[in-house]
């Protein structure tokens, strides 16, 4: 049985990087006995160039179908322009949204050989294999009311508008993300950490009683802690291996997220996995992507590092296709790459060195798969 695939390259490094994932799917197929049913489409500034709209409902169709899709990512500076109901980032938005994507994962593991290239002291980072879970779908990137409003009547308001946008969580909506972080850490190191602002929001406190209540009635084995996002944000500098699996709203995981790609060296190096509720499968809806955005500044130039896409493909391979063996092989191939030296100009030191192009890099992974 063909495992079915639906690639959004999407814009900047995205076509990129997801030129070396479409190598490693090729060898598994020619290696592996595997095979996938893929299919191309257009997301972001690439499909609004094309049809007007950041995602055609063709596409989203294509997407509610398939077991998985990847994407590489969205946006540019040519699109920050266009009004917000067509903007890239809507296109991925809607596939969270209408996919119903609402458990995000972020691994931030530190792969030894970039332990001294890490942000942090290598005493402090190696080792480290932590996950964040965060909200997705609900929260202040999608609460209403939102937008921007003059504000005639107060006269003390220099410039005369409001910029509104609204934190909301409903109690369902924090049980089943809660949930999807006790199954995961019952599965690694059996501790979460709910970070919240329950000192100053409403919302917070909602989260941490709902998170506790789950905890209370359906996981009380898992070993749980609560902090303040704020403070959460030091710890991860400051001790990261203190954590397990970490569950976290969707503006504070967006932010901690990126603090944790640090950790591990480069925001190059960081895959994603965005799940959702079962199908009639069995498989999770499921959207795999690098945490990186289009990064403009380096786009085609051959200088972006696929590793983050590539190791998304690996999660793909676990999570969606139950190929946790394969996985492996691919995780282990990028680990001896990057063993034997192997870097992107995101990955080098201050001692230098000659950086390799997006595409040797993908080779270079390949040719580890070889061996
Ligand atoms: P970014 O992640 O694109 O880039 C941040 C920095 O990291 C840049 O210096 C970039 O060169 C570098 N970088 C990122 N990925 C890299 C890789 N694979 N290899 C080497 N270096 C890499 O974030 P930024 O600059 O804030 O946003 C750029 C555009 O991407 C914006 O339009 C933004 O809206 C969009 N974006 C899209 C996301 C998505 O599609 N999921 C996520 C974040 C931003
Ligand atoms: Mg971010």
């Amino acid at each position: 049985d063909a495992y079915s695939l639906l690639i959004l390259p999407g814009d900047g490094i995205g076509p990129e990087v997801m030129a070396e994932v479409v190598k490693v799917i090729d060898w598994f197929q020619a290696n592996r006995g595997m095979s996938f049913d893929v299919a191309h489409g257009l997301v972001g500034g690439a499909s609004y160039d094309a049809h007007g709209t950041p995602l055609t409902d063709e596409t989203m169709a294509r997407a509610q179908a398939v077991d998985a899709v990847l994407l590489g990512a969205v946006g540019g500076p040519k699109y920050d322009v266009l009004d917000f109901s067509v903007k890239p980032e809507r296109g991925l938005l809607r596939l969270r949204k209408e996919m119903d994507l609402f458990a995000n994962l972020r691994p931030a593991q530190c792969f030894d050989a970039l332990a001294d290239f890490s942000s942090l002291k290598r005493e402090v980072v190696a080792g480290l294999d932590i996950l964040i879970v965060r909200e997705l779908t609900s929260g202040v990137y999608f609460g209403e009311p939102r937008g921007i409003h003059s504000d005639d009547n107060n006269p003390d308001n220099e410039g005369g508008r409001v910029g509104i946008n609204t934190q909301r969580y409903t109690s369902g909506e924090i049980r089943r993300v809660a949930r999807s972080a006790f199954e995961l850490a019952r599965k690694r190191g059996n501790k979460v950490c709910s970070m919240e602002k329950a000192n100053v929001m409403e919302s917070g406190i909602l989260w941490r009683e709902e998170v506790q209540w789950v905890h209370d009635n359906e996981y009380p084995d898992v070993e749980l802690s609560h902090m303040y996002a704020d403070n959460g944000a030091m710890q991860l500098v400051r001790a990261p291996r203190q954590f397990d699996v970490i569950v976290t709203d969707n503006l504070f995981g967006d932010i901690l997220s990126d603090a944790a790609a640090m950790l591990t060296g480069s925001l190059g190096m960081l895959p994603s996995a965005s799940l959702g509720a079962p199908m009639t499968n069995g498989r999770p809806k499921a959207l795999y992507e690098p945490v990186h955005g289009s990064a403009p500044d380096i786009a085609g130039q051959g200088k972006a590092n696929p590793i983050a896409c590539i190791l998304s493909f690996a999660m793909a391979l676990r999570y969606s296709f139950n190929e946790g063996e394969a996985a492996e092989t691919l995780e282990r191939a990028v680990e001896k790459v990057l063993a034997d030296g192997v870097r992107t100009a995101d990955l080098m030191g201050p001692e230098g060195g000659t950086p390799v192009s997006t595409s040797q890099m993908g080779d270079r992974i390949i040719a580890a798969l070889e061996s």
